[in-house]
């Protein structure tokens, strides 16, 4: 193999108070591709840190003058991103647990295994390349999964991106249905920009919280003298979107009388201005959003049920979140990068922590929560990965306790699936370190998650997936 250029060789601070410790370090990593920096204290090798920023540090825990933990926290209070292996000789369980929590990427026990060391140095290198090159990837990911201002990979997205190609060029109107932030307003937007009238104007109207008056002036407009108030004529949303799309957002909430009318747009393409009997003719696609269920409003006498067969013939739904977790990585991506733009801040990623912590939570608010958390965190990083202290509160405390319960008549193997669970989580899904203190294999812990009955949490997250094991 030739060697690395100097300024792709993966830099290595060693920290330990012990000269014997660090030549011997040094002497066992001399072949590796590594530019190695020593310092024997704790403000020293701080100080280096800082200088040289390392990818890798190796930290003796007990450095007097200094608890290790509390360096291990500078550290990665300077870059969460760098790959803290702490070594001491009190090795204990807890401790470790302790350490990969605050963020260390492992724990290796004095003496050191030269062996074992080397082995760990060269795991965490090639995940280091790895990493960087998911993160190319992830970026040619998203140009390629990016349609009409929305990204997804998904196999629920991607039949969604091509119903709405195959849509768009045809329809009159289509209903566009889904939980709160999943991107319906999106949706509406790429089946206006694809279809004939893409060049033509594009008016939202929300139908919630508007009386039946106003809302009737609102989309259809009025004559002169047609209700107090009226001093003059006005046209209503349909004429604006004339040779366009009106989309009825919250159509729901449409007033009973108002939506027997918009039947009639969509029957005829023609209505009335309010107080007026002449007919207006016009060209107007609709689509009528709802996050409410259409079928039940109809059987409760809430909505026309004519005028929900008119507009179901053509649905589109879009998915949860939590249906399509898929995605999440390349959403995080999608908007790291353009807030990382909006705050001009040179932010390449998440931490692996950061990401596991999103891919626990459950994701009420959809693909507006994601963007929302990924705002706050860009905004509040001070480094080049957001790491979990910069996301917000709700995320953090949100845990799903996976703890045996004591109580429960469950199976061996079940108790065995859970415990491994439990245990994953508290070491930030290092799988090397949970079944090191599970004591089983690597294998074995692979056939216990395996069993798990599907739960968002531990979906494959795409190539950004930062597998410690
Ligand atoms: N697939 C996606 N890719 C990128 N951004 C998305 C995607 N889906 C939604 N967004 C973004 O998330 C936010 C919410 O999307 P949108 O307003 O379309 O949701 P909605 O379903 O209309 O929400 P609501 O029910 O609250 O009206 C927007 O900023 C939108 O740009
Ligand atoms: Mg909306």
């Amino acid at each position: 193999m030739t060697p690395a250029a100097p300024e792709h060789r993966m830099r290595l601070a060693v920290i330990d108070d012990d000269p014997q410790n660090l030549k011997m370090v040094q002497f066992v990593l001399a072949d590796e591709e590594l530019e190695i920096q020593t310092s024997t204290d704790a403000q020293g090798g701080l100080d280096l840190v800082r200088r040289t920023h390392p990818q890798i540090v190796l930290l003796d825990l007990v450095i007097p003058g200094v608890q290790g933990m509390e360096l291990l926290e500078k550290i990665l209070d300077f870059d969460p991103g760098i790959d803290v292996i702490l070594m001491t000789g009190y090795y204990s369980t807890e401790s470790a647990v302790e350490a990969i929590q605050k963020g260390a990427s492992d724990y290796l026990p004095k003496p050191l295994s030269t062996e074992k060391l080397q082995q760990r140095i060269h795991q965490i290198a090639d995940e280091a390349k790895r990493r960087q090159r998911s993160l190319r990837l992830d970026n040619d990911l998203l140009e390629n999964f990016a349609f009409e201002g929305m990204v997804g990979r998904s196999p629920l997205m991607l039949d969604l991106f091509s119903k709405i190609r195959r849509i768009a060029p045809h329809f009159r109107s289509v209903l566009v249905a889904g939980a709160t932030g999943v991107g319906k307003e999106l949706v509406a937007r790429a089946l206006h920009a694809l279809s004939a009238a893409g060049d033509g104007p594009f008016v939202p109207f929300n139908c919630s919280a508007i009386s039946e008056t106003l809302a009737e002036s609102e989309l259809f407009g009025h004559v002169k003298g047609a209700f107090t108030g009226a001093d003059q004529n006005k046209a209503g949303l349909f004429e604006y979107a004339n040779g366009g799309t009106a989309v009825l957002d919250e159509i729901s909430e449409m007033p009973l009388p108002v939506q027997a009318k918009l039947l009639r747009v969509l029957q005829n393409q023609e209505f009335q201005r309010v107080g007026s009997p002449a007919p207006v003719k016009i060209d107007v696609r609709v689509v009528g959003v709802t996050n409410r269920d259409l079928i039940t409003l109809v059987k409760q006498g809430k909505f026309r049920e004519d005028l929900y067969f008119r507009l179901s013939m053509v649905e589109l739904r879009v998915p949860s979140l939590t249906e399509r977790l898929e995605d999440l990585p390349l959403l995080e991506r999608h908007f790291l990068q353009h807030f990382a733009a909006e705050y001009k801040k040179p932010i390449s990623g998440l931490t692996r922590r950061a990401q596991a912590a999103l891919g626990q939570y459950s994701w009420p608010g959809n693909v507006r929560e994601v963007q929302n958390v990924i705002g706050h965190a860009c905004m509040m990083t001070e480094s080049e990965f957001i790491d979990v202290r910069d996301l917000p509160e709700s995320i953090n405390t949100h845990r799903p306790d996976r703890r045996v319960d004591a109580d429960a008549l469950l199976s061996i193997r079940e108790i065995d699936r859970l415990h491994a669970r439990h245990v994953l989580d508290r070491v930030g899904g290092n799988k090397v370190r949970a079944a090191e203190i599970l004591g089983i294999s690597r294998t074995h812990l692979y056939e216990l998650l395996k069993d798990a009955p599907e739960e968002p949490v531990e979906q494959p997250r795409g190539t950004l997936a930062d597998e410690t094991a």
